[in-house]
Parts: structure tokens; sequence; C-alpha cells
């Protein structure tokens, strides 16, 4: 799982500097697909439960599983970028949001709190803790900032598949729910919305989008639970308990 952690940090860290006015999904989409096969894995998201693509990239007011599209990306939209490979038979599962060309200063400030949410829930993320610990601290930093917390996605273990147990909501209470170990691998991707943390979903079915068209944001890493600090998989270099 780290050598699929460091190839899926590579391919996005590669992906994120073509994200510019005109660039279109789809183009994101083929990179993406080419270098996790140059790599030696497979995208798997595409062909999961007909997912159509290697990534997931949802614009705007597109909470997560957007289809990459052939339409140009514009000036002052944020782009939010998913992808999953397998490597050797493990999985690994991460996404950024990153803005296109010049943004607004909120939407600015929308993606730097849910990086923050994230590691607030990384902060939580070790043996002993439950889960709604880290839900907990995800939800409370969103919320100290008038953001609403997407309900319908969550975070999830992770392995030879993409969506293993226990699911890791952003929101919970204190001491509830599944007791973290060493050597669990989870995903903590914490979903943040510039306003209601409603969806609906498109006539595609399957990309959510917020009931007020607001803008939202996420960020996720594939983790390794420790007795100290988790290990992040998906961000080699971090260097977190190591
Ligand atoms: N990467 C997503 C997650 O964080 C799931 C992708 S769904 C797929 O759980 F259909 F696109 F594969
Ligand atoms: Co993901
Ligand atoms: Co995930």
């Amino acid at each position: 799982m780290r050598a699929a952690g460091r190839l899926l940090h590579s391919v996005l860290e590669d992906v994120r500097t073509m994200i510019k006015p005109g660039v279109t999904t789809l183009e994101l989409d083929a990179r993406a697909e080419k270098l996790i096969r140059d790599g030696g894995g497979i995208p798997s998201s595409k062909g999961y439960e007909g997912f159509p693509s290697s990534i997931c990239a949802s614009v705007d007011s597109e909470v997560v599983h957007g289809f990459p599209n052939d339409v140009p990306l514009k000036e002052g939209q944020i782009v939010s970028v998913d992808c999953t490979c397998i490597l050797n038979g493990w999985q690994s599962d991460s996404a950024f949001t990153a803005p296109v060309g010049t943004c607004s200063k909120d939407v600015l400030r929308l993606i730097k709190v849910t990086e923050e949410c994230f590691w607030k829930g990384v902060s939580q993320a070790k043996a002993g803790n439950r889960i709604g610990d880290i839900g907990w601290a995800v939800q409370k930093h969103a919320e100290d900032h008038g953001y609403g917390v997407i309900r319908d996605f969550c975070g999830h273990g992770i392995g030879r598949e993409m969506h293993e147990d226990p699911s890791v909501p952003n929101y919970g209470k204190p001491g509830r729910g599944v007791r973290l170990q060493p050597g669990m691998t989870i995903t903590i991707e914490p979903m943040i919305a510039m306003g209601t943390w409603k969806i609906f979903i498109k006539d595609n079915d399957w990309t959510a989008v917020t009931r007020d068209n607001k803008p939202c944001s996420h960020y996720e890493h594939t983790l390794l639970i420790t007795e100290g600090e988790p290990e992040i998989l998906s961000l080699p270099g971090a260097a977190v308990g190591r």
C-alpha cells in the first residue's frame, strides 16, 4: 500500500500542474490513466460499478463523482480531482481541490479550511481512539468556519478493495464508533461545502451537487493507523510517524 500511495501521489502531483483555464477534465483523466499504467498500476475507478473514468473530476458545486468531460475549465472555477489506483493488488485513494487560474478569496479559504479539516482528522487517527473522534474533529473545524459537512459520503477502510469497513464519516461524537487499531488502513476525506451540506444526484446517476449550488471542496488521503502518528501513505514525504 506504500508503493500504491507513492504512485498515486506522483500521478496527482503531475495532474495538478495541468490545471489551468482551457484544459478539459478529460485531458486530466487521460494523463492520470497513462501515468498509473506506466507505473504498473490499474486505475480502479474506471469500470467501478460502471463509473466511466480513471478520475472523478468535480467542478464548483459538484461534490464528488463528476464525470470528466470535454468542457474547458474556466478562470475562477475550482476542480476536485479524486483518483484511486491498484498496484500489486493493493489500493490507494487520494483527492485534492485546486483553483483554476485566479479564484475568489472565499473559495480559496474553503479549499484551505477543507485541508485543515483533513489534518484535524489526522490528529485523532491513532490506535485507541475511535472513528467518532475523527469525525468530530473534522466537523468542528468546518462548522466553526460556517461551512457545511457533506453527510452522504464518507471516508472508508481500504486495502485489497477500494471500499472496506469501517465507514469514516466527517461528522460524529467523540468516543463513539469503531476503535482504531495499529495496521488498519483508512481514508480521511472531508467534503466541505460553502453553504448547505444537502446534495442531489445528477441525471447521470453518479455526480453529487450541492442543493444551493454553492461550491464544495474535497481533500483525501490513505492512512495507516499506528500506535503514534498515522503514516499518510498517499503523501510520501509527509513522514508523519516515520
Ligand atoms: N475515490 C472515491 C472515494 O474516495 C470513490 C470513487 S467512486 C468511482 O471513495 F466510482 F469513481 F470509482
Ligand atoms: Co477518493
Ligand atoms: Co475514498
